[in-house]
This record gives C-alpha cells, sequence and structure tokens, in this order.
C-alpha cells in the first residue's frame, strides 16, 4: 500500500489525476474503473484539463463505472450516467461505445448485474479502479456487511448513504433506496486500485479502513489486501494517519 498525502483537495485531485493519466499514457487501451461523487470532481476536471492541452488521448480507452442507482434513467440528472457524462465524458474524446454503467433502468436485477459481468470479463478485466469511500466505509455501494466475495450485484442503500447523499436530490424522497454497485471480489481483481479521500469526514474511516482490522463491516478495509493499492488523501483525510507512512 502506496500513501500518497496532498495538502488540498486540488492538490488530491492532481495528484490522482497524474495516476490516471500515467495508466493512460502506458496503455492507450486501458480499462478504467470509476466513481461517481464529490470526491473525484476534481480529478475528471484536471483530467479534461490536460486532454484539452493536448496531454491526453482518451479515443481507446474503456471505462466501466462502479454503481448506479435502480430506477433513474439517462435523461435522469441524478443517475451516475449522467454524473459522468456532465462532469467527464462529454468534455473528452471517449467513444460512447466504450463508456459503461451499470443499467438502472432494467428491473431484473439478476440481469442486468450478470450483464455488467459479462461487460467487465470482455473487456480483461480492470487496469485501474478509481475509488471514492463513504464515512461507513462503503466503496461502489457495497456497504458495511457486504460479502466480499460478490460480483456486480443489487444493494439496499443504508440510511447513512441515503442522508450523505440526498444534497443532491431536491427531496430526501426521491433518493433511490436501490442501487446496482459492482461488487468487492470485481474491485479487488482490478489490477490496480486508486483510493482518494479528501475532508474531515473520512479521516477517521479512511485510518480505520487501512488500519484497522479486515472485515466486511468496513467494506474498504478489504483494500489491504490488495496487491497494488495506492491512497491519495489530503490534509484533512489524512488527520489519523501515523505520521511516519513513507
Ligand atoms: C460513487 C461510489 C461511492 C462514493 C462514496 C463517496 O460511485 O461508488 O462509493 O465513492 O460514497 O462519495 P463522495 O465522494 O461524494 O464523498
Amino acid at each position: 500500500m502506496k500513501i500518497i498525502r496532498a495538502n488540498s483537495y486540488q492538490d488530491m485531485s492532481r495528484k490522482a489525476a497524474n495516476l490516471i493519466s500515467a495508466q493512460v499514457i502506458m496503455k492507450p487501451n486501458c480499462v478504467l474503473g470509476l466513481a461517481t461523487g464529490s470526491t473525484p470532481e476534481g480529478i475528471y476536471k484536471q483530467l479534461i484539463d490536460w486532454y484539452n492541452k493536448g496531454d491526453l488521448d482518451f479515443d481507446r480507452v474503456t471505462t466501466i463505472n462502479l454503481d448506479e442507482y435502480v430506477g433513474l434513467d439517462h435523461s435522469n440528472e441524478q443517475s451516475y450516467w449522467y454524473f459522468m457524462q456532465k462532469h467527464f465524458f462529454r468534455h473528452i474524446n471517449i467513444r460512447p461505445e466504450n463508456v459503461y454503467v451499470p443499467d438502472g433502468t432494467n428491473p431484473d436485477a439478476e440481469r442486468a448485474c450478470r450483464a455488467y459481468d459479462y461487460i467487465i470479463q470482455r473487456c480483461g478485466g480492470i487496469d485501474l479502479q478509481l475509488l471514492g469511500i463513504g464515512v461507513d466505509g462503503h466503496i461502489g455501494f457495497n456497504e458495511p456487511g457486504a460479502a466480499f466475495e460478490l460480483g456486480t450485484h443489487k444493494v439496499r442503500l443504508q440510511e447513512s448513504t441515503i442522508q450523505a447523499n440526498k444534497r443532491f436530490f431536491a427531496h430526501e424522497d426521491e433518493v433511490p433506496k436501490e442501487a446496482y454497485t459492482m461488487g468487492i471480489k470485481t474491485i479487488m481483481q482490478a489490477h490496480k486500485v486508486l483510493l482518494c479521500a479528501s475532508g474531515t469526514a473520512k479521516a477517521a474511516i479512511i485510518r480505520e479502513a487501512l488500519y484497522g482490522p479486515v472485515t466486511p463491516q468496513v467494506p474498504a478495509s478489504i483494500l489491504q489486501m490488495h496487491p497494488d493499492l495506492t491512497v491519495v488523501v489530503d490534509h484533512e483525510a489524512g488527520a489519523c494517519l501515523p505520521e511516519d507512512m513513507d
């Protein structure tokens, strides 16, 4: 595990974007596993900036997102599909056919999730998986108690996640209660994992996830077992980590 400290959200974003850039430059046809939420917004902004400067080319890149709310279609501004278009895809030269997000409109969970696992397999697996972390330790929408050995599956969101995500919706009642998420097994199969965290609210869980016991109660704790994990934290999120990490 490599922990990189950044001194601000912007610095965290730039450092993480650098690692993603390196992946794209080293393997132009790579498969990137991507996340939504507040954490990666700055990373996508930085990547767009470098793309506009001619430093990055996404023409042969494939992206596979972690998760999607059940019931929201592409036109819904709260869907993760929409988020990705708005914050990243529509600003770069990625091919629409190389972009994958779980199909939240498919009511047949079994079929939707198997189809997603098949896509990941057909793409040859994920080269680099970008992750944020929930205050309860969730990664993707794998909530505390999630089995480590699952592929893509349907989850019921925890109350804490609904509370954390309601800021994106007009009213709390509009936050979907279910989502399709890549499972921890799939995340752990990515060749590289890049976990990013920003802000005081993440400080305690980052420490617990990286230095506490490996337990399904803290889904991100399994990342301690990943052979190629890089963590980028800003000053606040890294506040509870031991000093001598390098
Ligand atoms: C989003 C995702 C979630 C978020 C997590 C942190 O695709 O998979 O696990 O990474 O909820 O969200 P933010 O970054 O908004 O604090």
